[in-house]
């Protein structure tokens, strides 16, 4: 196990009707002028908005809204929202909504308190040190950006999307409340494309070469094995409470490191991933669902045996000693199956992507300026060959 220093600052309150603490909350947190950034419209439609608003309003707190982040949110509304923050001088944000509104508002936080251009730190120009304080209410389970230090935001140029991430303990959220009821007016694929995204955040993190790790590979193996029993029963019913509420649990505790400790981790499925979004705009957890199977196969001669340990702990896949590579083979299609039977798709065409792009792909990689994988740092005849797999 390696040296690690583990900070979880965020105070979580989760159960049914805690999002009427939110202006208390903010008060905690010595909040007095608000902004209050949301998506497009789902927290308008289910009232989620009004009750917030009426919470922090009971607290004699301050309010400036700024609503319309786009999943995969981009820099324009970033920008906006900097402006603002510095014309109404705002000293807390609340996200309302996923990782799309969490992320946004991570940006504007840090880009407010910056003198250069908030892309900086998204380009590797710059790191975060100080933010505006933020809390979120969450609205869906997927991104795990209620916990973690991560943001993810598309650079709009004039020739397309860019869309790149950073990382910085200033931009952990002070508070995240989580009622698994909010969750229920989630869509079918917007669900399923969280539960993919949270299976993978414990991926990343389990494929690793660091040994004498057994704690954190069962709370992965733990972690795991909960989402597959969980989703279906989400999938059948939205508005099943307590599957619903572990789904929630398990997408913070996929994300928020627990499981990620003193261990290297690898995050080139996310890398992968990321120039799918930012070229087809598709969601987040669709893109990974068609990349992740395909990684595995690709690097799963590296240890394979880590490979036969997953398909036999999490699909309980019969291990096969002498051959231990149809065990790992076994484990990849069990997880596409799992993949299939949500309804996410496993190739480049179900989400619209084209092989013809590849190469565009690649480009956009810029591997030339960044690596890709820890677990096997990736080339480009890597990354083509990926690409190619999930074609
Ligand atoms: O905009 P509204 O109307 O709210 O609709 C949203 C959006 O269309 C809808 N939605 C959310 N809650 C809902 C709801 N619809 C009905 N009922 C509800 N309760 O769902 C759609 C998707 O929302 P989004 O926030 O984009 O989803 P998600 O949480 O999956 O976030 C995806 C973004 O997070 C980034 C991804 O790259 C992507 O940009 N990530 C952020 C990470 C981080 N900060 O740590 C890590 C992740 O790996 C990921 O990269
Ligand atoms: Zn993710």
């Amino acid at each position: 196990m390696e040296n690690f220093t583990y900070y979880s600052p965020t105070r979580f309150l989760f159960g049914r009707g805690k999002e009427q603490d939110t202006g208390r909350c903010i008060g905690d947190f010595g909040g007095k002028k608000v902004l209050l950034h949301y998506g497009g419209g789902s927290v308008v439609e289910s009232g989620l908005l009004e009750r917030v608003r009426e919470s922090i309003k009971a607290e004699g707190i301050e309010c400036v809204e700024l609503g319309g982040v786009k999943p995969n949110p981009r820099s324009g509304l970033v920008y906006e929202g900097i402006e603002l923050c510095r014309r109404e001088k705002i000293d807390f944000i609340l996200a309302l909504g996923g990782g799309s509104v969490i992320d946004s508002a991570k940006a504007i936080a840090a880009g407010a308190m910056y003198e250069g251009d908030f892309w900086d730190f998204y380009s590797g120009k710059s790191v975060v040190e100080k933010a505006i304080p933020l809390g979120t209410v969450l609205t869906i389970a997927a991104a795990g950006s209620e916990s973690s230090s991560a943001s993810v935001i598309s650079l709009e140029t004039g020739e397309g999307m860019v869309k790149r991430s950073t990382m910085s303990d200033a931009l952990r959220p002070k508070f995240s409340i989580m009622n698994p009821e909010l969750t229920f007016t989630l869509p079918p694929y917007q669900t399923a494309s969280g539960i993919v995204d949270m299976m993978a955040h414990v991926m990343e993190r389990y494929f690793t070469n660091t040994r004498g790790v057994g704690v954190t590979d069962r709370l992965c193996e733990g972690t795991m094995i909960s989402i597959i029993e969980e989703a279906p029963k989400v999938m059948e019913n939205p508005r099943d409470y307590e599957a619903r509420a572990n789904i929630m649990w398990a997408g913070t505790m996929a994300h928020n490191n627990i499981c990620g400790v003193g261990r290297q981790q690898d995050w080139a499925s996310h890398g992968l991933e990321h120039e799918l979004s930012a070229l087809y705009d598709c969601a987040h957890g669709a893109g990974l669902s068609v990349i992740f199977p395909a990684w595995m196969e690709h690097v799963m001669s590296h240890d394979v045996m880590r490979f036969a340990q997953f398909a036999n702990r999490i699909f309980g896949c019969e291990m096969d000693f002498e051959n231990p590579e149809v065990t790992a083979k076994r484990g990849i299609e069990s997880l596409k199956s799992f993949w299939k039977s949500i309804g996410m798709p496993i190739s480049f065409e179900e989400i619209g992507a084209k092989s013809e792009d590849i190469p565009l792909l690649l480009d956009m990689l810029d591997l030339e300026n960044r690596n890709l994988g820890v677990f096997v740092e990736l080339t480009r005849e890597d990354c083509e060959a990926i690409y190619r797999i999930a074609s």
